[in-house]
């Protein structure tokens, strides 16, 4: 354990870990987001040594009020981060995300049209295409591994889509996403270098040769009233390479892998396919994927609690989506839950940028694997791996139909 600062009262300190902590070790069959439900019976705000993968320890903000509180005040709870520098070696923020207000809404503003819902919609019919493809060419196996064989190879098809690279390039792009998310410190610190170098290649070709596509958009974009520079148009596309491809294979898995447990609620989606767009909402409810994490930029008092400068802080979607306050009967699944207002893409000025896309690619994945792949479950003699940390997931889920 890290040593506890000396303005931590002792009995807020709890042995906790998203990393290693009950259910966040990758685990047979386990439920990582159940697994933090019971936190709600414990302080709403507590201090856990030792809680991230660098060995810091961090406060832990429990109910969904608080995280509302922190997310919003960016003076005080900085997103100056840096996931990338340690494997780097030298400051590469990714953006908008690891910058803060005001300089983030200049950032993010740009951004914005990109992934509006106009935008998002415009690619709908390559984006169903994609998934179709994908199915149609797993379906008469009668089986198979979800997480490899369509989530993260469709959300990578929309990532190049989105970026204008060709489809030829998916599985370069699977080995690196698969090194970044699921390797050892070593291969991450690799993958994150080569996704690095691959972004500059891009910026350096998309200024001597302009397309009509994400990265030529960034390059030749104003902020602040200057040109992009390098360094900031690289830390776009890598952002975009960290937000929107984990997060979205491991939701497909968890959605998924609820189906699959609950053939009544296949049938009912079957039945209703209008259903499938609360059904989304729900499972983003029941089983987020996000730690939102901050660090305190200056000395605080939060409830008569103090928080110094340059304390770890730690908002949990998937305890904030649990609590009782917020949702009734939080830990019961009702795939027809309305007003779900839940906080799988955060609060505040960071709240996902790319959550219009994520949706649609939610919708689409579940509405054509229950169109084209009859009543499956999980495959007899295996059990899916999960996992906690910074980004929960689920790995090797073995559907069988
Ligand atoms: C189910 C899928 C997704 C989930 C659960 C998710 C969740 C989140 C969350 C919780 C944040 C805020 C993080 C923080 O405040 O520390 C965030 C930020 C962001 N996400 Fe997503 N995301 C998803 C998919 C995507 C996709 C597909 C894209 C784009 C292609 C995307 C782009 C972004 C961007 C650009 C930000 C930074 C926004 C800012 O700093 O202003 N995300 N996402």
């Amino acid at each position: 354990m890290s040593a506890i600062p000396v303005h931590v009262p002792p009995e807020l300190v709890r042995d906790f870990s998203y990393f290693t902590g009950p259910g966040m070790c990758p685990m047979r069959g386990g439920d990582p987001q159940g697994a933090l439900a019971g936190l709600h019976d414990g302080p709403p705000v507590f201090y856990a040594p030792n809680n991230t993968y660098d060995g810091y320890g961090t406060w832990v903000f429990v109910r969904a009020e608080d995280q509302r509180r922190v997310l919003q005040d960016a003076e005080t709870f900085s997103s100056h981060r840096r996931i990338f520098e340690k494997a780097l070696g030298y400051d590469l923020p990714t953006i908008p995300l690891e910058i803060d207000p005001p300089e983030h809404g200049a950032y993010r503003s740009l951004l914005n049209p990109l992934l509006s819902p106009r935008r998002v919609m415009a690619m709908e019919a390559a984006n169903r295409a994609r998934a179709i493809e994908l199915i149609e060419g797993l379906r008469d196996k009668g089986h198979c591994e979800v997480m490899e064989d369509f989530a993260f190879p469709f959300a990578v098809g929309v990532f190049l889509e989105f970026l204008g690279l060709p489809q030829s390039r998916r599985q370069e792009f699977l080995g690196w996403a698969d090194k970044q998310f699921h390797g050892t410190p070593e291969e991450r610190g690799e993958a994150i270098r080569t996704v690095i170098a691959f972004m500059g290649e891009l910026v350096e070709l998309r200024r001597r040769e302009p397309a009509d596509d994400f990265m030529t958009f960034v390059v030749q974009a104003q902020v602040n009233g200057r040109p992009m520079t390098d360094k900031e148009a690289i830390g776009m596309g890598a952002l975009l390479f960290v937000a929107g491809l984990d997060t979205v294979a491991a939701a497909i898995g968890f959605d998924f892998r609820y189906l699959a447990e609950h053939s009544e609620a296949q049938a009912r989606l079957r039945a209703d396919p209008s259903g499938v767009t609360l059904a989304v909402e729900e499972l983003l409810r029941a089983f987020p994927t996000v730690l939102m994490t901050r660090i305190a930029a200056r000395d605080t008092e939060y409830d008569g609690i103090v928080i110094k400068a340059g304390d770890r802080v730690s908002c949990p979607s998937m305890v904030a989506n649990r609590d009782p306050a917020e949702f009734t009967d939080p830990n019961r699944i009702d795939l027809s839950r309305e007003d779900n207002r839940h906080v799988a893409f955060a609060y505040g000025p960071h709240r996902c940028l790319g959550s219009h896309l994520a949706r649609r690619e939610l919708v689409i994945a579940m509405e054509e694997w229950l169109r084209l792949i009859p009543t499956f479950r999980i495959r007899e003699g295996t059990e899916p791996l999960t996992y906690g940390g910074h980004v929960f997931g689920i790995e090797d889920l073995q559907l069988e139909w």
